[in-house]
């Protein structure tokens, strides 16, 4: 089988897709009746708008350790997880027992407690940066992050990395994934505004270099001489699949902008705690000026973390930016944090997920090679994704090329099998959680070798 496909390869998926949705619209007759009944007072029947996926969106109705349930009784082992926010798996009890202590003795106060000092102590240890604050998604935590490398330089212009996605703020809105239309010429790309509402003038303020080309970031730096304030990037891409940095490059980036006066943040709201128990940071062994996470971190509360060096958060400490909010250091977020930090995202944990890692890996890739698919899986940690294309993808313009035909008909044959991996395709990966295990790991492979001999039998007849 090749990606290059012909009319009536190309018909035959089609026709696999029909089939496949066919059956998951049948397993979900209640999903379907709340769907429509959402509609009358949620915003298209939905509470975030990456809810709305074909054929349907699912309607939950409890998880627990590696499962969920929809609302018609489906069991799910979840490698979803909540876009990557599961890495706890669902009702953990160590989570369970942090929040319901904490609530009993208040859910807000607007004042710091202990916990946040424990907290920040543990990510200092972990990701090797000194100082640290909270807020309440990921989005808040890379908009603080921006505000302060400008606040601290003086300077207006970013450089952010075409494909990444750092939230839906203003200034990180930009060439999220854009179509070849809109993109740009490679050498060039384009700073396009990633949705309605994000006014040009902003848009304008935020250039675009291509991941793994430190010529593109050194080109931005010399044209715009002493203006541009900072860099924020995934260190490794997650939202085009998973995309790795290739050897050097992080490190040379940051000598790159630093020599520019400009700062460097990694924006781990993805990779975080899921790749390992320091990120990227601590794998890659590179120190950026600033770090952001949310995501796993408060083992499925809402929270996020922004971590800097002495003179970033400096600049905060003495009143030069003020990072502020509500629920900054929320104490239910907080405890939750605490007990995911000491109890949950554990050398043990992480030993197990390894195992779990190299299983998911080893089976796709025979199922892969079995059938003749032209793919292959890519993984980090507890993320991994199966990409349906020949050769290693190394920045957007490659993912662009990738075929997401695939990808869906897969999703939906492991939905229909039991196994709920994140929809959108290409872009989204699974996360494997503390809570998995073997059994759930081999469903995932078996549905994904139904799925591959079924391309197979049918796209050759
Ligand atoms: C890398 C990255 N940064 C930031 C965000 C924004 O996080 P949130 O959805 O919590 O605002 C996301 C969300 O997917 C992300 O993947």
């Amino acid at each position: 089988m090749s990606t290059d496909m012909s009319a009536d390869t190309d018909a035959k998926l089609k026709e696999i897709i029909a089939e496949q949705e066919e059956i998951f619209v049948r397993r979900q007759p209640k999903s379907q009746r709340l769907a429509e009944q959402a509609k009358q007072h949620l915003a298209g029947g939905v509470t975030s708008s990456w809810q709305i996926t074909a054929p349907q969106p699912v309607w939950l109705s409890r998880g627990l350790g590696s499962k969920v349930w929809d609302v018609d009784g489906n069991e799910y082992v979840d490698l979803h997880g909540g876009y990557g926010a599961a890495l706890a798996g669902h009702a953990h009890p160590a989570i369970a027992q942090a929040i319901s202590e904490q609530a009993k003795n208040g859910t807000h106060f607007a004042q710091p407690t202990p916990d946040a000092v424990a907290v920040a102590a543990e990510l200092a240890e972990r990701f090797g940066l000194p100082q640290w604050r909270f807020a309440n998604s990921g989005t808040e935590a890379t908009m603080d992050a921006i505000h302060l490398m400008r606040s601290i330089t003086g300077r207006d212009l970013i450089i952010k990395i075409e494909g990444c996605y750092h939230g839906h703020h203003d200034s990180v809105q930009v060439s999220v994934a854009p179509d070849e239309e809109d993109a740009g010429p490679q050498e060039k790309p384009s700073s396009a505004p990633a949705s309605s509402g994000i006014p040009r003038a902003i848009t304008d303020l935020t250039l675009i270099a291509t991941f793994n080309d430190l010529d593109s970031v050194a080109r931005l730096l010399e044209e715009h001489e002493n203006e541009i304030a900072g860099m924020i990037l995934e260190p490794v891409m997650m939202n085009a699949g998973i995309i790795k940095p290739q050897p050097g490059y992080l490190a040379q980036l940051k000598d790159l902008l630093r020599e520019n006066g400009a700062l460097l943040t990694f924006d781990e709201v993805k990779t975080g705690l899921t790749v390992g128990p320091g990120g990227v940071t601590r794998q890659e062994n590179v120190q950026p000026d600033l770090i952001t996470l949310a995501k796993s971190l408060g083992g499925g509360v809402a929270v996020a973390a922004i971590g800097g060096t002495a003179e970033v958060m400096g600049h905060v400490a003495e009143g030069g930016y003020e990072m502020v909010g509500t629920f900054n250091g929320n104490p239910l977020a907080m405890a939750a944090t605490r007990a995911m930090l000491a109890e949950v995202a554990t050398p043990e944990a992480y030993r197990g997920i390894e195992k779990l890692r190299q299983r998911a890996a080893a089976g796709i890739e025979e199922a892969i090679k079995t059938n003749g698919l032209t793919a292959h899986v890519v993984t980090a940690g507890a993320k991994g994704c199966v990409v349906f294309a020949p050769d290693t993808v190394t920045n957007y313009r490659g993912f662009l090329g990738v075929d997401d035909r695939y990808s869906h008909a897969h999703w939906l044959y492991q939905h229909n099998g039991g196994v709920f991996l994140p929809p959108w395709g290409k872009i989204e990966q699974w996360l494997i959680s503390v809570q998995h295990n073997e059994a759930d790991i081999d469903r995932l492979i078996a549905n994904f070798a139904e799925f591959a001999q079924a391309v197979r039998t049918r796209t050759e007849g």
